[in-house]
């Protein structure tokens, strides 16, 4: 089999193009390399005799089309994928996130691919104060981000209903773990903890993610892809609820520093409240369980691999000009009228 993944170059990606390969798929992977995207992460595969790396826009009807030559489905991740940035720009985010999906469709249509599997997100649905989400609930996007994922997740889900195509979406909860850029909560936090730099805590950091290990995130989608059902949607939980500043609080502590680093700064706009999400769907008709269950662990773990890897995130954080840019204009108004 050969696939096609988009955004493999990025966080989740990098999982889903390993674990392909280590399945014995032939893969392609489409990535424009934007501030997110990292060769890096691609390192020990880059010279697998079934991979294929093609840098390009899945914006772009001709890469799309160079990129899908031959493939048997496509696994859709390439995104913009920061709330912080979709709130300060939020331009990039409809193009990539909507008319991107659109240009992959239509490919996927031309072609009557077996499947295409769009990595949706548990943002779509919005917050939620008790219970938990199911595919069937309303959808209510609060940001601009998650707004495009479910624009696309729609749009995605019409291709299955007016062409028949085998459409099939996972909706993925907070994912974590090694190789995640550092302006992501987890991965700012240690490297801001391991410099003694402050740490921002958005509102009082009382609002709870649903945290999933990336390597189960992969498992998930490449599940759904291959036995999940046309036109079916599937949540993916990490059965990891926890409030934000319980994440800050035990980084530090992984990393013997003070609390005294916490900021408690200005809330971000719109900012959901609580995400959780019932996954019985996908663990009853698809029989997926978590690998990687025990987030006490896996956060040491990724704790653990950013003090290993300053390789990785140094320079991103020292050499990029447009991170520092990013960061001062989220964050300097922020930090300076902060309260500990
Ligand atoms: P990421 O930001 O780490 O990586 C995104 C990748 O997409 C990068 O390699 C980037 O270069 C590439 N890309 C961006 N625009 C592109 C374009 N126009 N053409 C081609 N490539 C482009 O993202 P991530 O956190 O790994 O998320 C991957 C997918 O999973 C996204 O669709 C996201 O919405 C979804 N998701 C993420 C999470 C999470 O917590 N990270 C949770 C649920 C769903
Ligand atoms: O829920 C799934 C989503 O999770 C994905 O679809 C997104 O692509 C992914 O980025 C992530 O979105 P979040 O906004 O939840 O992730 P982030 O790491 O930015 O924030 C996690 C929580 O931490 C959120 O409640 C905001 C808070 N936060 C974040 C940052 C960056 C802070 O308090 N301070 C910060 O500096």
């Amino acid at each position: 089999m050969k696939v096609l993944v988009t955004g493999g170059c990025g966080f989740i990606g990098s999982y889903v193009v390993k674990l392909l390969l280590a399945e014995g798929v032939r893969v392609v992977n489409l990535d424009k390399l934007t501030y997110a995207g990292n060769l890096a992460n691609l390192r020990e595969v880059e010279r697998h005799p079934k991979y294929r790396f093609i840098r390009g826009d899945v914006c772009d009807p001709g890469a799309v089309a160079k990129a899908a030559r031959g493939v048997d489905g496509i696994v859709h991740l390439a995104a913009e994928t920061h709330v912080d940035r979709s709130i300060l720009s939020p331009g990039a985010f409809v193009r990539t996130d909507m008319l991107g999906t659109y240009v992959l469709l239509e490919e996927a249509r031309k072609q009557r691919l077996k499947f295409f599997a769009y990595v949706s997100t548990d943002e779509v649905y919005g917050s939620i104060a008790r219970g938990k989400f199911r595919e069937t609930d309303p959808t209510r996007p609060t940001n601009p981000y998650a707004a495009s994922k479910l624009g696309a997740d729609r749009l995605a889900h019409s291709y299955f209903a007016t062409y028949g195509l085998k459409v099939v979406i996972t909706r993925g909860s907070n994912t974590y773990g090694p190789r995640q850029f550092p302006e992501k909560l987890i991965p700012l936090t240690i490297i801001r903890a391991l410099q003694r730099q402050p740490i921002p805590v958005y509102g009082d950091g009382r609002q709870r993610r649903d945290w999933l290990h990336a390597e189960d995130h992969a498992r998930a989608i490449w599940r759904a892809a291959t036995r999940g059902r046309a036109g079916e949607t599937y949540n993916v939980s990490g059965h990891g609820e926890r409030e934000n500043i319980w994440m800050v609080r035990k980084i530090l502590a992984e990393l013997h520093a003070p609390d005294s680093l916490i900021r408690f700064v200005r809330d971000r706009e719109g900012h959901d409240r609580r995400y959780a999400l019932e996954d019985g769907k996908l663990r009853r008709d698809l029989g997926f369980r978590l690998s990687r269950p025990d987030i006490g662990r896996e956060l040491r773990r990724t704790v653990r691999w950013y003090v290993d890897n300053r390789r990785w995130w140094e320079p991103v954080i020292r050499r990029n000009a447009a991170f520092k840019e990013y960061f001062k204009k989220q964050y300097g108004d922020r930090l300076r009228r902060s309260r500990s």
